[in-house]
């Protein structure tokens, strides 16, 4: 996707595809959007009142357009938070869902928000956190996560779609009925009912009689009131909870997202101390939580997460957009973590330099076109590629590079440095092997050789290869998969390399003087032993691309590890379901009865897990460690529904009960 082009005509802000304003104002009038959102959406949703109860807030606007309402909001908010001397964001967080199909670049925002000083502060902050142009769903924390706004740059039927959200109020600002009837429809406020709560309240600048109807079909109680300026009514709505839903087979009552964790205590216990756990651990700590992370090597990232350096950049497949979508949203979710945190610290342990990622010519086309991706994200390698750095042989005459921009290499052992410094004082290790975990009076005991080492009201599991080894009844399906990489020394023509590459294997540019070049793949071997095969594999491939360029005798330390592989090879990552509950509530499930009812899910209560991040896991962990802290929390999570289902751990007991 492109930012959408801002125009104006009689000096307000203006859409020529929807030939409507994005607020009413003038240049004699410049603060009328301001009076406008205060009477229709903050007055009409009862704010800033209900705020005071003390808890998160979700609001949902539906047309972010030029983020002014948002930001007059979350200055009220912080007003708010002050009054009520809410000094962290532990107590009383905002959740602002942003809804935008075509959103604005950052650029149009500022120069929109300009005319209204009094917000150039928070207008900074919003645009510093700023998402690219990609579709999906891009959570941003502001204001010391006092603010967190969900962006979701797609069709507002498609953000609501299979969505639990919850949200406390909406704003409905989706240009005029008149002109934009599909931000008014009966189907979509369906959508918007499925994600309300009894109480929910919405407002709307517009009376018009149809929109009125659809809400009240949906389950609104609606109210007509003194509009702004020249409407002389708008409506006001709330929602009505008839009863509690039951689900139908397409419902996939099998993938309802747990309702927030019951705990008495803001402490988790987390097993595992590689990149699964670290940002877990960051995800809570930076939600008002302590931490205490067991880990069988007594440090961080002494396993797996020892890997030397690691390539991140996103998975794109032409034949199934969920995959492409998690990979997407995690990627730029890394991103945007990758990049505060190296902005907070010294240490290099990212390097932004690009990658070029081997595939055939006429399918990185294919992929651009279906998913309307922009050149700053992927393009086809061109000439000026070619020109700026150290290019790869290719095979044949299909196959060529797609470069991805912002994709680059990271160095673990820093990066989880980095993390336990930022989890500071509330993030303590414990050494220990844990063989066995068990539920006592809805507690998480951990132990090993019988010996309590922790309880917890919340406990995740995030040890890689061992998560099979807690004595669970509940199996996954995870196979250690070993690898080995190994270290280059550079010399002067290797240098001139500036992008990383990755081939069937990956080559980073020089790094402290070292490239990376990694890496195998074998079930077989089970040692960590360094295996000179393995160093020939991986010399014979860098030659075959950038032939003659490095010697034998340039390969130095070499190291291998484990990488924990799902059957499905993607990333388990959710709560952990209640095995017997799924085996008797949806034991027929294969004969897929349309018109049966079931329960939701049940889980296993407090009990979460991220692994499986396969070959990964220096791109998927952070979006993981954000999805289980919003589970835990019970606020909006950072990725659709559709993507949750697709990595929830409860996937493989329903594809086996599915295949009876
Ligand atoms: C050769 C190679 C190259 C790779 N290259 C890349 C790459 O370029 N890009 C990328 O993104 N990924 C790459 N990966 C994968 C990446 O390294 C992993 O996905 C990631 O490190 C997994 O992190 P983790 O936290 O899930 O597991 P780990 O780092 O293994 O952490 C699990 C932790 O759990 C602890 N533990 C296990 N069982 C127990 C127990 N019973 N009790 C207590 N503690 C326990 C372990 O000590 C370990 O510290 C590569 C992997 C290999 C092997
Ligand atoms: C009136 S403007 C919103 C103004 C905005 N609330 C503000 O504070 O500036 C309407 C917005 O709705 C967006 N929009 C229109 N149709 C949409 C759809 N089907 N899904 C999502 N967004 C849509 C438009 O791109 C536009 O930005």
């Amino acid at each position: 996707m492109q930012y959408t082009e801002l125009h104006w005509r009689d000096g307000q802000p203006y859409s020529e595809r929807y030939d409507d304003i994005y607020y009413a104002s003038n240049d004699s009038e410049l603060i009328s959007g301001e009076k406008e959102f205060d009477h229709v959406f903050f007055k009409h949703n009862g704010l800033p009142e209900r705020w005071r109860q003390g808890s998160d807030f979700v609001i949902a606007e539906l047309g972010f357009g030029s983020g002014l309402n948002c930001l007059l909001t979350i200055r009220a908010w912080l007003q708010h938070l002050a009054e009520s001397k809410v000094e962290t964001n532990e107590d009383q967080r905002l959740h602002y869902i942003a809804i935008e199909k075509h959103p604005l670049s950052a650029e149009s925002i500022v120069k929109l928000i300009s005319r209204y000083p009094a917000l150039k502060t928070i207008c900074d902050e919003l645009v510093d956190n700023y998402p690219p142009a990609i579709a999906g769903t891009h959570s941003r924390q502001l204001f010391a996560g006092r603010v967190i706004i969900h962006y979701r740059f797609m069709d507002a039927a498609r953000a609501l779609s299979d969505e639990r959200l919850n949200v406390d109020a909406w704003y409905l600002d989706g240009f005029s009925p008149a002109k934009n009837a599909a931000m008014w429809s009966e189907e979509l406020f369906i959508k918007l009912a499925q994600n309300s709560h009894q109480g929910t309240t919405c407002s709307s600048y517009t009376s018009a009689g149809f929109v009125r109807r659809n809400l009240q079909q949906a389950g609104f109680i609606v109210n007509k009131t003194a509009g702004y300026g020249k409407k002389r009514e708008m409506l006001v709505a709330s929602f009505e909870q008839r009863n509690i839903p039951l689900y139908r087979y397409a419902d996939k009552p099998w993938y309802v997202t747990p309702p927030a964790a019951v705990c008495s205590e803001k402490k988790a216990t987390i097993i595992g101390a590689g990149i699964a756990g670290l940002s877990a651990a960051h995800a809570l700590i930076r939600r008002g939580w302590r931490v205490d992370i067991i880990d069988r090597q007594g440090d961080i990232a002494r396993e797996t997460s020892a890997n030397p350096a690691a390539i991140t950049y996103p998975r794109l497949s032409l034949n199934n957009d969920l995959d492409t979508e998690f990979y997407i949203a995690a990627f730029c979710y890394n991103l945007y973590e990758l990049n505060r945190l190296q902005q907070k610290h010294e240490r290099q342990f990212w390097f932004d330099c690009g990658l070029l990622q081997s595939m055939d010519d006429g399918r990185i086309s294919a992929i651009i076109d279906k998913f309307d991706l922009n050149d700053a994200f992927i393009a086809v390698a061109d000439d000026n590629d070619k020109d700026e750095t150290l290019y790869p042989a290719t095979r044949n005459a299909q196959q060529a590079y797609a470069v991805y921009k912002t994709a680059g290499v990271v160095l673990p052992a820093v990066l989880c440095d980095v993390l336990k410094i930022e989890c500071g004082d509330r993030f303590n290790i414990i050494h220990a092997d844990i063989d066995a975990i068990s539920n006592e009076n809805n507690r998480w005991q951990c132990l090993s050789a019988d010996a309590l080492i922790k309880d917890s009201d919340i406990l995740i599991i995030a040890n890689g290869t061992g998560v099979n080894d807690l004595g669970l009844a509940l199996g996954f399906p995870v196979e250690a998969v070993r690898g080995q990489a190994v270290a280059l020394t550079a010399n002067a023509d290797s240098k001139n390399m500036t992008k990383a590459v990755n081939s069937a294997h990956y080559l980073t540019p020089a790094i402290n003087g070292r490239h990376y070049l990694g890496a195998t793949y074998s079930r077989e071997n089970k040692s960590t032993a360094i295996s000179a095969g393995d160093n020939r594999e991986l010399f014979e491939s860098v030659d075959a691309l950038f032939p003659g360029m490095f010697k034998r005798e340039d390969c130095g330390d070499a190291w291998a590890g484990f990488r924990a592989m799902s059957k499905d090879r993607l990333p388990i990552v959710g709560a952990v379901p209640d095995g017997d509950f799924f085996h008797q509530e949806y034991a027929d499930i294969c004969h897929g009865k349309g018109y049966k009812k079931y329960r939701p899910a049940q889980h296993m209560a407090g009990l979460y897990i991220s692994a499986a991040h396969g070959s990964r896991g220096f791109t998927s962990s952070f979006i993981s460690a954000e999805i289980i802290a919003a589970h835990i929390a019970g606020e909006p999570a950072p990725v659709s529904k559709g993507v949750l289902d697709y990595i929830n751990p409860s996937r493989f007991i329903v594809n086996d009960l599915k295949r009876r």
